[in-house]
């Protein structure tokens, strides 16, 4: 396989540990860019002195410049604020859309061919401002679905008792409080969640998932998340850079799927080699259809300030 080029911008909680987690599974050389002068370098030079001992051949560096990124493969943009307690992720919404807006720009001149991953928040809404400087709209996307539907398969897990590695989840619609658990679409080892667990307790369940990100936030106080975040990210660029047409929920552009236009939200979506490969429908029943309508509307009123 040819070794790929990821670049990380953002050298903060989810950057660094995305870094970390992509030399040490040798997804490729990794370029992490920071403002900040220091910080990307001392964390790039830490990283790349960890590879011996984990036996990753890639090179991992620092930098503040943006010629390093030059012919990057992957570009993942986490650059920006995080929240605090109190704070939604649409609170972020001014501040990131400044950062991500200049970030986009300046990968775009380094490296126009790159598949991106945005990850900085308010997501849905953050992956149409880098888009707007004109990336094809299979080469742009947002993580958040992985991330949402790993924490939705950990609390099933727990509960059931039962493996992670039998659970599979699946969570729709935008990164807010609003996001879809589909239960329909879940299942332990092939077999429909409700044998495995009450009503009452998977609807304790998908109500902790919606504000899996929040939980954190209030257990952190100074942050938000990032090794569940760096682990989904890392999810979805092996899946790129081993052309895995491996399906996950990626926040795509949507061109009439969903019956919804001009939008990027959280959907089924086939990655490879080409980034979002294919948008996948799912029959939706008349509520899970009216709550992503209405995932839809809030994403769409939240472009509107951008
Ligand atoms: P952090 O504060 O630890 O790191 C952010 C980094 O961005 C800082 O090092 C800062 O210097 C850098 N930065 C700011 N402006 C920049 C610019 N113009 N160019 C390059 N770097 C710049 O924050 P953390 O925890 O790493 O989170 C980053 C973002 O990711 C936040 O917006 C957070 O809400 C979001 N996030 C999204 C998730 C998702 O599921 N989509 C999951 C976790 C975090
Ligand atoms: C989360 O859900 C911060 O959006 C991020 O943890």
């Amino acid at each position: 396989m040819r070794k790929h080029k990821i670049s990380i911008i953002g050298a903060g909680m989810v950057g660094s540990t995305t870094a970390y987690l992509a030399a040490s599974k040798g997804l490729g050389d990794v370029v992490l860019v920071d403002i900040v002068e220091g910080i990307p370098q001392g964390k790039g030079l830490d990283i790349s002195e960890s590879t011996p001992v984990l036996g990753a051949s890639v090179s991992v560096k620092g930098t503040n410049s943006y010629d390093d990124v030059k012919d990057s493969d992957i570009v993942v943009i986490t650059a920006g604020v995080a929240r605090k307690p109190g704070m939604s992720r649409d609170d972020l919404l001014k501040t990131n859309t400044k950062i991500v807006s200049s970030v986009s720009e300046q990968v775009k001149k380094a490296a126009p061919q790159a598949i991106v991953i945005v990850v900085s928040n308010p997501l849905d809404a953050m992956v149409y401002v880098a888009s707007k400087v004109g990336w094809a709209k299979n080469r742009i996307m947002g993580m958040a679905g992985v991330l949402d539907s790993t924490r939705f398969a950990s609390f099933i897990a727990e509960e059931a008792k039962v493996s992670v590695e039998n659970v599979h989840t699946f969570v729709l619609g935008g990164h807010g409080d609003q996001m879809i658990p589909l239960t329909r679409y879940s299942n332990i080892a092939g077999v429909p969640l409700e044998q495995f667990i009450s009503k009452a307790k998977l609807d304790n369940i998908v109500d902790r998932t919606r504000k899996g990100g929040i939980e954190i936030v209030n257990h952190l106080k100074t942050g938000s998340a990032y090794y569940a975040p760096a682990a989904s990210i890392c999810e979805m660029m092996e899946a790129i850079v081993k052309d895995k047409k491996k399906i996950l929920p990626c926040a795509a552009y949507l061109d009439g799927e969903y019956g919804a236009k001009g939008v990027f939200i959280g959907v089924p979506a086939k990655l490879g080699k080409d980034g979002v490969e294919q948008v996948i429908e799912l029959k939706l029943t008349d509520s899970e259809k009216k709550a992503f309508d209405e995932n839809v509307k809030h994403v769409k009123s939240l472009m509107e300030e951008v």
